[in-house]
């Protein structure tokens, strides 16, 4: 027979569902014998002894600038270190999907290197490479026909034979009489938290999520559409959580508390919601990281361990439909899930969680839905990340964020609002929730969406799961080294930490290097974020050291100007620091697709003002973040 294991490298949880969601169809449709394994967990010195009856999958995602995840370096160093060493892995026959997206340069840059290097390898690709884009958000679509294809691929290879699906659960979920409830997860991120527990470990790791206090939460700026926050945390005396300047902060949010309720009584748990849970993967440790937070409640797992309010797949609703409480709703959701248009305009575009699609066409009934089947088809709950917009040398022990949060339009029904809070994302919604009851100085609104207080009360009075990211997005040694900052809205915020950190180094008599900052916004009255302090610093670094250039996109009956306009009409003095100083560098923070067009507009500048041709201006470029003088911190 055949077996296949599917490996994933995620960095922020969907390569994962993916993964899962091959194994699944694998395992159901063609009755093959799948292991899902997380690229960290395996020991990949034993690639070369995969025989011929294995089929290996890879679904990788691409990150910061083309890098692989973290959990999937040591595989990228095996499979290039194999191939140094002249190995071959005639043996292995593989499947490999991409998730990555087209805004950034290096498009599925991983996924592309991995097929590379097993050709190079001599190993046997099964079907095409897949290539999700999130870009236009076609990942979906685009997993759906390449998982098509490749099993069409297998079925005539390895003569496959399809089998009358029926739903196994992956996990066995149990209720638990006997547990001490202090080693119960109740919304602790990590074990190291619990209060009791026999492998209670220090927080020897910087990278673990800690308690972090909110001093200060206030709003920037807010308008019909958007609010802008910023939020001061205190790192308090743990000395192992040091931040410096230019690292982002990790940030654990929960869901609101009316989906989660929602959900406890569609699936009419209201009863049991409190009861301590074991989980556990059927096929052994595959599944790790879930059951990390076993023995846990039902209420808890709701509520801080899968990411309940995400988007939802047609591929999820069609599953669901196996536990529609009638024929009618299983009918129903299967013709929503049967086209993509549909899909659209009934599901993604009302922003609809599962809960809400679940009471929509639910009927008030009972749905019997095995707990196992949400762990399945749901993300597990994903950090969110910060760049943090204090300097450590300014600020050691306090981190400040700033944060934009998106409000629903105002066609979208309050049925589909994040538990109607005026946020259209998890933790946006919930950090603004946050800052609303730190604003009125209560610990706990009655009216809160969100239960603020966490586990065991382990959050009162304004706090959070948090910790910090190291980044390579660094000032330069020298406080000397001109400097060019690039960001539109919260892309800022790192440039706050670096301009205080300038401005506090000028105190201390140092020499300032050429200071350029180019901010885009929207319009005057929702964007201009941190203007009083600009200015005051400018007063100290001096205005002929530090320069500020604004560029208004949405300003009402003003022309669009982006900051590309503002760096192409600077262009001599721009690149004359990066003649006169060969350490100068620029930063460029905010969208992907803004970091885009800036490199674009960076490297027509430099053909026309050094007369270069194209080939020597890209190099120029290459150059440029070879040597991490363009260091670029952006997302989407
Ligand atoms: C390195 C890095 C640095 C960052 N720095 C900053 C920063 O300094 N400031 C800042 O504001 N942000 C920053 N971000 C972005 C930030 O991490 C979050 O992604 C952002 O705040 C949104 O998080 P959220 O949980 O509110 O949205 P999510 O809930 O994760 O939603 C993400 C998107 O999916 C959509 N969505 C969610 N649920 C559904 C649904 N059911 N149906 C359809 N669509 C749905 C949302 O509308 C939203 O567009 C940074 C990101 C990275 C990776
Ligand atoms: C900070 C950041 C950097 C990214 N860099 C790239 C990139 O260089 N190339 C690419 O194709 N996609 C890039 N992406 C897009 C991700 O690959 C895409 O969102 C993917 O769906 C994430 O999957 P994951 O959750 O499994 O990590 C980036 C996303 C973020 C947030």
């Amino acid at each position: 027979g055949l077996d296949a294991v599917i490996f994933w490298g995620s960095q922020s949880g969907r390569a994962e569902i993916f993964a899962k969601r091959l194994s699944d169809s694998l395992e159901v449709r063609f009755g093959l014998k799948v292991l899902v394994a997380d690229l960290s967990d395996y020991d990949h010195s034993s690639l070369s002894e995969l025989d011929i009856h294995h089929v290996c999958a890879f679904v990788l995602s691409t990150y910061g600038d083309g890098d692989p995840p973290d959990n999937t370096e040591g595989f990228w160093r095996t499979i290039h270190q194999l191939l140094e060493s002249g190995s071959h892995l005639p043996n292995m026959r593989y499947l490999i999907f991409g998730l990555g997206n087209s805004k950034y340069r290096q498009f599925n840059h991983v996924a592309e290197t991995v097929d590379r290097v097993l050709q190079q390898l001599r190993a046997n690709r099964i079907g095409d490479v897949g290539r999700g884009d999130d870009a236009n958000g076609t990942t979906e679509d685009d997993f759906l026909s390449w998982r098509k294809k490749v099993e069409e691929h297998l079925k005539a290879e390895f003569g496959l034979q399809e089998q009358a699906g029926s739903y196994k659960p992956a996990y066995i979920v149990q209720e638990l009489n006997q547990v001490h409830p202090h080693a119960v997860f109740k919304g602790e991120p990590h074990r190291a938290l619990l209060r009791k527990d026999p492998h209670m470990r220090k927080l020897v790791d910087q990278n673990m999520p800690r308690v972090l206090t909110v001093i200060q939460a206030k709003i920037l700026w807010e308008s019909l559409d958007r609010l802008c926050l910023h939020i001061e945390l205190d790192l308090g005396t743990d000395r192992l959580l040091k931040y410096k300047t230019g690292d982002h902060l990790a940030f654990w949010p929960s869901n609101p508390v009316r989906e989660v309720n929602q959900l406890i009584t569609i699936l009419g748990l209201q009863d049991s919601r409190k009861s301590v849970i074991s989980i556990n993967p059927v096929n052994g440790s595959v599944h790790a990281r879930e059951s990390l937070f076993s023995p846990t409640t039902i209420e808890a797992l709701f509520t801080h361990y899968l990411e309940i309010c995400g988007p939802i797949s047609r591929e999820t609703v069609q599953a669901l439909s196996h536990f529609a409480p009638s024929e009618k709703i299983k009918m129903r959701l299967l013709h929503m899930s049967d086209d993509a248009d549909r899909f659209k305009q009934q599901v993604v575009k009302k922003h609809m969680t599962l809960p809400d699609l679940m009471k929509t066409v639910g009927e008030d009934l009972i749905w019997n839905v095995p707990l196992s089947f949400f762990l399945e088809k749901l993300k597990a709950m994903q950090p969110r990340y910060y760049s943090i917009s204090s300097s450590a040398v300014v600020q050691p022990q306090q981190v400040s964020i700033t944060v934009v949060v998106d409000k629903p339009p105002a066609d979208i029904s309050e049925d589909f609002k994040t538990a109607s809070v005026g946020g259209w994302g998890l933790a946006t919604s919930y950090l603004n929730a946050l800052q609303r009851s730190y604003t009125r100085n209560v610990s706990e609104e009655p009216s809160s969406p969100f239960e603020l207080n966490g586990a065991h009360g382990l959050l009162a009075e304004h706090k959070i799961f948090g910790c910090v990211k190291r980044s390579d997005f660094k000032l330069p040694v020298r406080a000397s080294t001109p400097i060019i900052m690039v960001g539109c809205g919260t892309g800022v915020a790192p440039y706050r930490a670096f301009i205080q950190e300038r401005a506090r180094r000028k105190q201390m008599g140092q020499q300032i290097g050429t200071t350029l900052l180019f901010m885009g916004y929207r319009s005057i009255a929702s964007g201009f974020l941190y203007k009083e302090e600009w200015l005051k610093y400018q007063q100290i670094i001096g205005k002929d050291v530090f320069k500020i250039w604004t560029a208004l996109s949405q300003e009402p009956g003003e022309s669009k100007v982006y900051v590309q306009n503002r760096l192409a009409e600077n262009a001599v003095e721009i690149l004359n620091l990066f003649e006169e100083d060969a350490a100068c560098r620029i930063y460029i923070c905010g969208s992907a697709d803004m970091a885009r067009d800036v490199i674009s507009v960076l490297s027509q500048m430099r053909r026309q003002v050094s007369n270069e041709d194209e080939k020597t201006s890209s190099a120029w470029i290459r150059q440029l973040r070879q040597s991490k003088r363009l260091l670029e911190d952006v997302w989407h």
